[in-house]
Order: structure tokens, then sequence, then C-alpha cells
């Protein structure tokens, strides 16, 4: 018996770093998935396979001594089988159909789909349930995530999130796209984080006044996006990419892929942590195509995506 779940990756669509601070934030699940199949077996060890690189461990090996990127799969299926199992091995392969490391949740995806595909090996299990293992995984490598990837990557759509507090799905007919150009820089989110922490002390003033700047931003957006105004929701989306780089996390190769779709898509900025990574266009079917040529004619690598309203999705396969 083969236990299959798949979840999908995410975009921030506002709010990055800001959220940091008791902002909110606006997140968006995206209809590119990782996939994770796990099978019981009694060989006493885990094995992993996956993009991200092999493992073959002892069940009882130490967490530390796993490497990073496969750390929380290791903790999910060493937990798991020690509250549950009567066997000792498993096997979890892990594929995924967008690239990692570039701020689009592909760790967070990646614990979620573990998460539920381990967990399923033992009879139903929730979403919360899920999403709460998921957490406590992506926490060996990311000690103070917020847990707001998970939880868009759980339950899909679009989520205003707000660092310790409540958790808001927002009701809307999904009726844009968002153009991915990938930047192909990889970044620390951690170093980039005590960058701006670095540029909020030595600006006090001036960052609780885009703070504020940025919650009213939010809320305008968040009213337009339900009301499907792409205009104003761009709008918002530009605005803040000008915060963004006041505080210092864009860099020459994000912005040159902002102005390369500058009057032709809605609105374009950053998502994650910047430094690199990936921009997020907003468009429909007007500009959807003009979006993608300007930035190809760049030579950037573009890809186009749509609200995932599914999030985790789980089967067994006998
Ligand atoms: O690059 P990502 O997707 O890990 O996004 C980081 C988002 C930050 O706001 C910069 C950090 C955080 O923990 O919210």
């Amino acid at each position: 018996m083969k236990s299959v779940s798949s979840a999908p990756g995410k975009v921030i669509l506002l709010g990055e770093h800001f959220i940091v601070y008791g902002g909110k934030a606006v997140l968006c699940a995206i209809d590119r998935r990782i996939r994770a199949e796990s099978e019981l077996d009694d060989s006493g060890r885990i094995r992993i396979e996956s993009s991200l690189g092999k493992a073959d461990v002892d069940i009882n090996a130490n967490l530390v001594e796993v490497d990073s990127a496969l750390r929380p799969v290791v903790f999910i299926a060493k937990k798991t089988l020690a509250e549950k199992s009567p066997v000792s091995g498993i096997r979890i392969s892990i594929t995924a159909d967008f690239p990692s490391g570039v701020g689009l949740g592909s760790s967070s995806a990646c614990c979620v789909a573990v998460a539920s595909s381990v967990l399923g090996l033992f009879g139903s299990h929730s979403r919360e349930q899920t999403l709460q293992l998921a957490i406590e995984a992506e926490r060996t490598i990311f000690e103070n995530t917020s847990g707001a990837d998970c939880n868009v990557c759980t339950y899909g759509g679009i989520i205003e999130y707000q660092r310790h507090g409540a958790t808001e799905r927002i009701q809307f007919e999904p009726g844009f796209t968002l153009v991915v150009a990938d930047s192909k820089m990889t970044h620390s989110t951690s170093d980039v984080v005590s960058r701006v922490k670095r540029y909020k002390d030595a600006n006090p003033a001036i960052f609780s006044l885009l703070c504020s700047q940025e919650e009213g931003l939010i809320e305008e957006a968040i009213a337009a996006l339900r009301e499907n105004n792409l205009a104003v929701v761009g709008s918002k989306m530009s605005q803040n990419q000008k915060f963004l780089e006041q505080i210092g996390v864009s860099n020459e190769t994000l912005r040159s892929m902002i102005r390369a779709v500058d009057g032709v898509a809605y609105g374009a900025k950053l998502t994650g942590a910047g430094d690199g990574g990936c921009i997020i266009a907003l468009t429909d079917g007007t500009n959807n195509s003009a979006s993608i040529e300007s930035l190809r004619r760049e030579n950037f690598e573009v890809f186009s995506v749509s609200v995932d309203t599914e999030g985790l999705q789980h089967k067994i396969v006998q």
C-alpha cells in the first residue's frame, strides 16, 4: 500500500517583511505542486528520494546529522513511525513541478505533502493534524517560521495572515493569473530578515511610517481582491514594491524584471524574502501573453500560474 499526497506551492502577494513586525501578509497558493509517496517496510531505515537529494538513514538517526534539506522529512518519518507503526522502515519519494529555494514555498509544500503522505499510511487524518506536523517539521530548519506558508499550502486559496494572529481566508472568484519570473539568484531568508532589522533599528521613524502605510495598502488591496478589481490590486502590488525597495531587499535583477512588465501587467513586485528569488506580475487574459513575452524578450525564465483552490490532496494506492 502506498500513501500519496500533494500540496501546492505559494507566493506572497503582499506584506513580506512587514509581517515580521506585526503587519499582515496576503499569501496565495499556486497551481504548481510537490508530491510525496510513502510506503512502509521492515528495513529499520528511512529512505528518501527527491530532487533535493537522497537520504538513507537509520530510523534512530540523530536529526542534526541529517542534511538540512531533508531534515523535516526525516523528522516526520521518525515521529510518526515511533508513535504509530508496528514496522520500522519507510520509503518516501518526493517530486516537484516548480523550482526550490526561490521563494515559492517548496519547503513548506514538501513538509505538508510528506506529513499527509506519512500520516495517511495509518488511516484517516485531518488537514489540521497534517498542518501541525508540517509546521513542527519546518521548525527543524527554520525555527522562527510563522507557519503562514504551511497554512496556505494545506488549505489552498488566498489567505490573510498575521503573525501569532488569526488566519482568514479571502473569499473571491479567482479572476487573475500571475506571471512568475525567476531571477535564478538563491537567497537566505534569515540573512535578508536580519538586514531589514538593521534598517529598522537605524531608521525607526521611517520604518514605523512604512509599516503603517503598508497596513493601509493591504486593507485596500484585500477589498479590491474581493471585487476582482485587478487595476487596484496591481497598483497596490507596485506600491508595495516601492516599500520593499526602501527597506533594501530588492536588487538590480529584480528591478529589471519588474521594469520589463511596467505598463503591460497590472502591477509587479518581488515575492518572498527578496535579494533574489522571483517576481510576480498580476495579469489576466488581456495582458498575460504580453507580460510573458516582455520578460522572455529580456531572457528571463518565466511561467504563468493560477490560484490553487484545492490545497492538500491525498489518496491511497494499493
Ligand atoms: O522567501 P520566503 O517565501 O521564505 O518568504 C519570507 C517572508 C518573510 O516575511 C521575509 C519572512 C517571514 O518569516 O515572514
